[in-house]
């Protein structure tokens, strides 16, 4: 009879709110901790998929709304805004929906998945598509809050980095303790501060003995913090992290140094082949972004820069349901068959 509640009331006492912040939620986080067994065997070592595609709208940006709009709806706010390559438009918009709020999105035109573009359609969002990228879109999202009745729900608004530093608290709870090393796709950035955040709170309070290593992986053609420099026309099929100009550059930088951590870049041949590796061999479907994660460590792992024995987590952020495109291109053609077991036996091999 006992269902987890959310992340604000799991985490109420390491979270900022009160008695009289009126919880917006979908019940986000609790999401699945699963042992990777094809990835530990590459690598030597223990590694566990964070599957944050099992979030209500399919993506980890939940953790960050319910506070997000939570408080927005405390402070008295009618409508949000955001900017965004889809996941964080798909979660400000069903939010926005439980809080009895407007919700405006502005997303690069052409450069969002078609799931996501259905999940802020469906959920009733006012839609901007912007002749320009993401960054264009997050400085519109911005000069509008500024200026206009209309609360920012983009992780720059630091009560998003509070609800998605849970993740960091979750894993250690079902762990015993911090990983070795916790590897995440970098787009915006917003996460891996939060994380950080997460696992040194932890750290600080002796719930945990340690804080992992934070590894984060750019796509080649938009990795800014990787090249030291703005990348003006940033490029992936990882639309999820086709970011130029990360809001949380800095805060990046800071836990990559204080974790002893890295930043690197990973091609799209590489996300995609970790994409299919993790739909093939380990059973679980995430969208192309999320894939970074673990072909950044499988990339590390190829340099030897992964000692075996280590107990390491990836996120994987978003669901695969959310841009299916890519399962299907390149994948055989179903073949039909009529309503036959002898013609379907020799289809499939069995007869
Ligand atoms: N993975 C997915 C699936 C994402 O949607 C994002 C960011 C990231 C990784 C990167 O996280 O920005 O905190 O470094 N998506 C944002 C959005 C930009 O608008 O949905 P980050």
């Amino acid at each position: 009879t006992h269902q987890w509640r959310g992340i604000i009331e799991e985490y109420r006492d390491r979270l900022p709110v009160s008695d009289s912040t009126p919880v917006v939620t979908l019940r986000e986080g609790g999401t699945p901790l699963v042992p990777a067994q094809v990835l530990s065997e590459r690598t030597g070592c223990e590694v566990h998929l964070k599957v944050e595609g099992a979030n209500p709208t399919g993506s980890f940006k939940d953790r960050g709304m319910t506070m997000a709009i939570s408080k927005a709806k405390e402070e008295g706010a009618q409508a949000v805004i955001c900017a965004s390559t889809g996941n964080t438009s798909a979660s400000a918009a069903a939010y926005a929906v439980r809080a009895g709020m407007v919700s405006a999105v502005l997303v690069p035109q052409g450069k969002i998945a078609l799931g996501k573009m259905g999940q802020a359609l469906v959920h009733g969002a006012k839609i901007l598509q912007v002749d320009g990228n993401f960054d264009d879109c997050l400085t519109l999202a911005r000069g509008l809050s500024e200026n206009y009745p209309v609360a920012l729900v983009n992780s720059v608004n630091p009560v998003r980095i509070e609800g998605q530093k849970t993740a960091a608290f979750e894993i250690v709870d079902m762990l015993g303790d911090a990983p070795d090393i916790h590897v995440l796709p970098v787009g915006n950035a917003g996460n891996i501060t939060a994380y950080w955040k997460g696992y040194t709170e932890y750290a600080g309070d002796k719930v945990a003995t340690k804080t992992p290593r934070m590894w984060g992986f750019q796509a080649s053609g938009s990795a800014p913090i990787v090249r030291g420099e703005v990348v003006k026309d940033p490029s992936t099929i990882a639309t999820a992290i086709r970011i130029g100009n990360p809001a949380s550059w800095k805060f990046a930088l800071a836990a990559r140094d204080e974790s002893g951590g890295l930043i690197d870049e990973v091609t799209d041949r590489e996300i995609l082949r970790a994409y299919r590796l993790l739909a093939s061999q380990e059973g679980v479907f995430v969208e192309p972004a999320s894939a970074a994660s673990v072909a950044g460590l499988l990339k590390a792992a190829e340099q030897g820069k992964v000692d075996p024995g280590q107990r390491i987590v990836c996120t994987v952020t978003g669901n695969g349901l959310k841009d299916p495109d890519w399962a299907v291109a390149g994948a055989p053609q179903p073949v039909t068959v009529p309503v036959d077991a002898a013609a379907a036996a020799e289809r499939l091999g069995l007869a």
